[in-house]
């Protein structure tokens, strides 16, 4: 890391939304990060500055051919005042891994994450400490060269944008009824299903449509060559306890390669439950429901967290999972998850970083 973060600090603060109104990426915080690219410079002009609109010329890349890759991680407050995040480096990681795909330039991941600090730093109050509150961070990268032609871009931006949230669903942490979907597909082995880039959620909201006019929260995918085997919620990686057995689809290349997935298979595994990382189809899916063998089902993912799944539609019938209940594992891992990323419950995997800003506004008084 070679660069310096240039601050510009905002004349304004924004007035806070109450914890009770923060739903999820509805508020924006005093500031955003930004950093530009070109060919000649590489990664340049690191910069903390006010939240603002930006200029774009109508013929940038991004506009056209959606070369874009984002990220989503959060920070949290704990009872002690200690700001922590939770595994950043895997996002920094995995951003680097969808630039590869999409063919951005590469960033520097520590760079990235200085800024994200400081980013924290300077935005700090926005930090919110109710129960099931979070600052969600969004990390992107758009192309912005005003050129038609379809090649990579020779320029681009890297930002970072903060939103205080609450839960995701407007179900909260209860549970959500998901269609599965038989018609329209995500990805494919060989596309961009395993890279976080806009065009795989812009490719799903047709689907989702549907879903929501049959009063389900979301879709769930099956893959694209045989419509069979269960891929991946959109917004998060999905798990299922079949007779005791944990079994979430084996990352297959068009499954995003989900940090909370990650977290949430090292933690089952700690604990001895029996997991299958495996092909699932849904017709296995739909006879453990017929002979009682499904015991439970949930999603994974940043924004969602664990999120309980209450039903399953397929072809028109909804397959009831626990009575419609947030099963007794969905519940332990939300607990240890969530306990462990606020501080009340041990990190035996040594994910937490803790940002210890009372050290950094003493130094500033
Ligand atoms: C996240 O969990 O951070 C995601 O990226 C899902 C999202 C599209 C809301």
């Amino acid at each position: 890391m070679t660069q310096s973060i240039r601050i510009e600090r905002s004349a304004i603060k924004k007035t806070q939304p109450k914890a009770s109104e923060l739903g999820f990426g509805k508020y924006y915080t005093d500031h955003m990060f930004i950093m530009d690219y070109d060919d000649a410079k590489g990664w340049h002009d690191a910069r903390i500055v006010p939240y603002q609109p930006i200029t774009l010329d109508p013929a940038a890349k991004v506009f056209h051919y959606g070369q874009t890759v984002f990220e989503g991680l959060k920070a949290y407050r704990t009872a002690d005042d200690i700001i922590r995040l939770f595994r950043p480096d895997r996002n920094f990681a995995r951003l680097n891994r969808s630039n590869e795909r999409l063919s951005i330039p590469e960033l520097d991941e520590e760079l990235a994450l200085e800024a994200l600090k400081q980013l924290i730093l300077v935005d700090r109050e926005w930090v919110p400490s109710e129960e099931d509150t979070s600052l969600y961070i969004r990390p992107f990268i758009i192309a912005t060269e005003a050129a038609l032609g379809v090649a990579p871009s020779l320029q681009y931006k890297f930002m970072i944008i903060m939103s205080p949230v609450g839960s995701y669903y407007a179900e909260g942490i209860h549970p959500v009824k998901i269609a599965v979907e038989s018609e329209y597909v995500r990805a494919v082995k060989g596309g961009v299903g395993n890279a976080k880039t806009a065009g795989n959620y812009a490719a799903g909201l047709k689907a989702q449509e549907k879903a929501s006019a049959q009063g389900s929260s979301q879709v769930l995918w099956l893959d694209g060559v045989h419509r069979k085997y269960i891929e991946e919620v959109g917004s998060m990686n999905v798990f299922f306890n079949l007779n005791g057995t944990i079994v979430t689809p084996a990352l297959n290349g068009s499954i995003l390669d989900g940090i909370t997935r990650d977290s949430i298979i090292q933690v089952i595994k700690h604990w001895n439950i029996p997991l299958e990382e495996r092909q699932l189809s849904i017709d296995e899916l739909v006879e453990a429901h017929a002979n009682g063998t499904l015991i439970e089902a949930f999603g994974t993912g940043t924004a969602a967290v664990i999120t309980p799944i209450g039903e399953l539609l397929w072809e028109g019938k909804p397959l009831v999972i626990n009575n419609g209940q947030t099963g007794e594992l969905s519940a332990k891992l939300y607990d240890t998850l969530t306990g462990i990323q606020r501080g009340s419950v041990a990190d035996p995997f040594g994910w937490v970083l803790e940002l210890d800003y009372r050290q950094a506004s003493a130094a500033k008084n």
